[in-house]
């Protein structure tokens, strides 16, 4: 896994056409990010990714390529799957295993999550692994017991990148307390030492020098937020002054 010291992760999630996601690249693509220390990267839907792998090839812009999941099978008779070794061939360097939209919406439940990741390291690539708790569990003060739960399968697989994404803060604008932040990145870290670990979950242009200041998160996993070029930018700004 490169060494970058921070992450910022665009999960584009089924927002972006092919054609939307070149435009937002003429946009983006500054040369300046060839030297940053924070990798930026994009993780686009499946169909996208050659044409983006392409642009970045042919611009040399530091911009890595993620896949937003991939299948806990090899290869075969598997009708609608995309094998981690064919995002490989397309470009990529990570995969978001784990989502919690993949979870909650389409079932998807361990042991095919540790397959999933085992698969996607066997592919040479590196697993973005989401995790997080729901709101009820946060209310109840049983979040760490959750996590725990959550990531017992991984202790072995280690080290990759963990995102940590409460499943209430997604989409909704509502962030937890910085020290609840603290609390459970701790807590991760305890369990992980040496994972790099990402905060996920509303973080926008109002909240991210908040959380860089008073978290000691090694990036972040946006939705909302990195769908428009200059929000985007602004973000990678922020973080790349840190
Ligand atoms: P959000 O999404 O930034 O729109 O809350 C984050 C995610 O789902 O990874």
């Amino acid at each position: 896994m490169p060494n970058h010291k921070h992450f910022l992760v665009a999960n584009w999630k089924m927002a972006m056409t092919t054609h939307q996601a070149l435009d937002f690249m003429k946009t983006f693509s500054i040369q300046e990010i060839a030297d940053s220390r924070t990798q930026v990267i994009i993780a686009p839907s499946f169909v996208t990714l050659p044409v983006l792998h392409q642009w970045i090839t042919q611009h040399s812009i530091s911009i890595a390529l993620c896949g937003q999941n991939s299948s806990a099978m090899q290869s075969g008779a598997y009708t609608g799957e995309v094998s981690a070794a064919m995002l490989k061939e397309t470009g990529c360097e990570y995969v978001i295993i784990g989502h919690s939209e993949r979870r909650i919406l389409f079932g998807e439940v361990e042991p095919d999550l540790s397959k999933k990741v085992d698969l996607v390291f066997q592919a040479g690539l590196t697993p973005i692994f989401c995790f997080g708790e729901s709101r009820e569990i946060y209310e109840s003060g049983k979040t760490n017991d959750f996590l725990r739960k959550q990531l017992a399968p991984y202790s072995s697989k280690l080290p990759f990148i963990l995102a940590y994404e409460p499943i209430w803060s997604i989409g909704t604008g509502f962030i937890p307390t910085h020290d609840d932040l603290a609390r459970t990145a701790d807590f991760i870290r305890s369990l992980f030492p040496d994972t790099s670990l990402l905060y996920g979950g509303s973080v926008n242009i109002g909240n991210i020098d908040d959380l860089l200041q008073h978290t000691t998160m090694n990036g972040f996993l946006v939705g909302g937020a990195s769908l428009k070029p200059d929000v985007f930018y602004s973000l990678y700004l922020t973080m790349n002054q840190r």
